[in-house]
């Protein structure tokens, strides 16, 4: 469906600032719709070649009201319609003052009240606003004729070109809502009259004197988006807090008369829900970030306690296996850490690449002097895969450190122990490569023959958990010899 804008540029001559105009018009003109109870179009001369002699018009816009059924059932934005259909438009185009009558709707069996607006920019009435007006539900009600006669202040703002406000980029969706509850205010700053839903906010805000013949100060109410409106004829919005609980959003909408402001019209609206459901989500966060923050802190107390029993023991086996215990469970530590900076579904895995580098180098590196090289980056994954992958990539790195080296000698060798870790993602696929330049695999070496507990972790995690793949090979001595292992797992399917 094509845009106001579009409508506009394409079909009509009217320039930019004039469009503009318009679209800020029908940014706020809900309110006009609510406070008439009426269905509302927004029409303009069409500026066709094909057209040349015969003048028609365009419907800009279209907006339905929200407290009464609507009397137009079809979609007209964009249609042309023939001035002898609207001979009340054409003569508020031409007169330049408001025609108000009858007409017959192709949909109604009735002729149907109508309001026919100019709209007027800089000089000139640059479109027309229908007003197609709903039957009554018996004798208006008192705050049906209130809002009546804010309608028409406001319609006599639009054919003077005041309303909608130049500087008005507050409309627009998330504004109060007319079924919210209004206050008048007249030009001296006193309150004319309150709705009901009006009346209800003000009391949770702690205003129980009838407001009625009394300014907001004396009501102990001190509004500056009021004050600003009174005074600078400026449309503004505020929200006032009441305690912890209470919030309250006041939009207000100044009205004017011969360029003086003669009064302000209040939108209220009840925000503290909205309000009391954002400090949820927030506290929620905050939460969650606790949670990370204090399993990274028992796994760490889990990992000193093994470190601790390591230390006691005799048997160089039993010592070394609780060693290694504990670096898996630092390994596990590491993602929480990084989550309890920033919970989520997902994470920055580098951060937690970066974490796994220097665990590595801290544990194993004193044995061998060997280089780890990070080249590439996987990016945000989401959690389910980040630990698992986190754990298995841990275990290949101090493999590497640990087993690649051990036929070089000390640090005295001339031999530079080098891993590099390869990341990317490829395909829906996250891939790491492991490669080292140490002595390759043993003769008859398998990965699918269980032996020892790292690399069956390694498969378990990547194969059955991750869904993934995991290759494991020698590199021949002319292509630098060492040990090529590739890790490939599915970033997307649901694990
Ligand atoms: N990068 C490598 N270079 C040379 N040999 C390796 C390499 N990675 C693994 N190996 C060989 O594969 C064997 C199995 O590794 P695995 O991680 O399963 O056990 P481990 O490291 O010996 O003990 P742990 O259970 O503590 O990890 C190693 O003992 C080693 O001989
Ligand atoms: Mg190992």
């Amino acid at each position: 469906m094509a845009t106001l804008a579009e409508i506009a540029s394409q079909r009509t001559s009217l320039d930019e600032a004039t469009i503009d105009h318009l679209l800020r018009l029908t940014a706020s003109w809900s309110l006009l719709a609510d406070l008439s109870f009426s269905d509302m179009l927004l029409m303009a001369k069409v500026d066709e070649p094909s057209n040349r002699g015969e003048e028609s018009f365009v419907v800009l816009g279209q907006v339905r009201p929200n407290n009464r059924s609507t009397l137009i059932n079809n979609d007209l934005v964009g249609t042309t319609q023939r001035p002898d259909a609207w001979p009340l438009v054409r003569l508020a185009f031409d007169t330049g003052t408001r025609v108000v009558g009858e007409l017959k709707l192709d949909a109604l069996d009735d002729r149907v009240p109508v309001w026919c607006i100019p709209v007027r920019f800089d000089t000139g009435i640059v479109a027309v606003l229908v007003r197609v007006q709903g039957p009554l539900r018996g004798p208006a009600s008192l705050y049906e004729q209130a809002y009546l006669s804010i309608f028409e202040r406001l319609c006599d703002m639009v054919a003077d070109a005041t309303f909608p406000y130049r500087e008005d980029d507050v409309a627009g969706p998330g504004m109060p809502r007319v079924g919210d509850g209004i206050v008048l205010i007249d030009g001296a700053g006193h309150v004319e009259f309150a709705t009901p839903n009006a009346t209800n906010a003000l009391h949770r805000l702690g205003i129980y004197a009838p407001a009625e013949g009394r300014s907001l100060d004396e009501l102990g109410l001190r509004v500056r988006a009021v004050e600003r409106a009174l005074e600078f004829a400026l449309p503004a919005m505020e929200e006032v807090d009441q305690g912890h609980d209470v919030a309250i959003l006041f939009h207000c909408v100044p009205l004017l008369e011969h360029a003086k402001t003669t009064g302000v019209v209040i939108l209220l609206r009840d925000v503290s829900d909205l309000r009391q459901l954002n400090r949820l989500v927030l506290n929620k966060e905050a939460a969650v970030r606790e949670v990370h923050h204090r399993v990274k802190n028992n796994l760490q107390t889990i990992s000193s306690l093994l470190r601790l029993q390591a230390r006691r023991s005799d048997e160089v086996e039993t010592r070394t296996a609780l060693l290694e215990a504990e670096r898996r469970v630092r390994s596990i530590a590491v993602v929480h850490e990084v989550l309890s900076r920033e919970p989520g579904e997902e994470v920055v895995f580098d951060e937690i690449v970066r974490s796994l580098v220097l665990l590595v180098e801290d544990t194993v590196l004193a044995l061998h002097p060997v280089e780890i090289v990070v080249n590439g980056q996987l990016g945000v994954l989401s959690t389910d895969l980040a630990t698992p992958l986190a754990v298995a990539l841990a275990e290949l790195l101090t493999n590497a450190v640990e087993h690649a080296f051990t036929e070089f000698g000390g640090p005295s060798n001339e031999h530079v122990g080098v891993v590099t870790l390869n990341l990317y993602q490829e395909g829906g696929n996250a891939i790491a490569e492991i490669r080292d330049n140490g002595r390759g695999l043993g003769e008859d070496f398998s990965l699918d023959v269980p032996t020892s507990l790292g690399l069956s972790i390694v498969r378990d995690l990547i194969r059955a958990q991750l869904h993934g793949t995991i290759e494991m090979k020698s590199v021949p001595h002319a292509e630098g010899g060492g040990t090529y292992v590739r890790v490939e797992v599915p970033t997307t399917a649901r694990l």
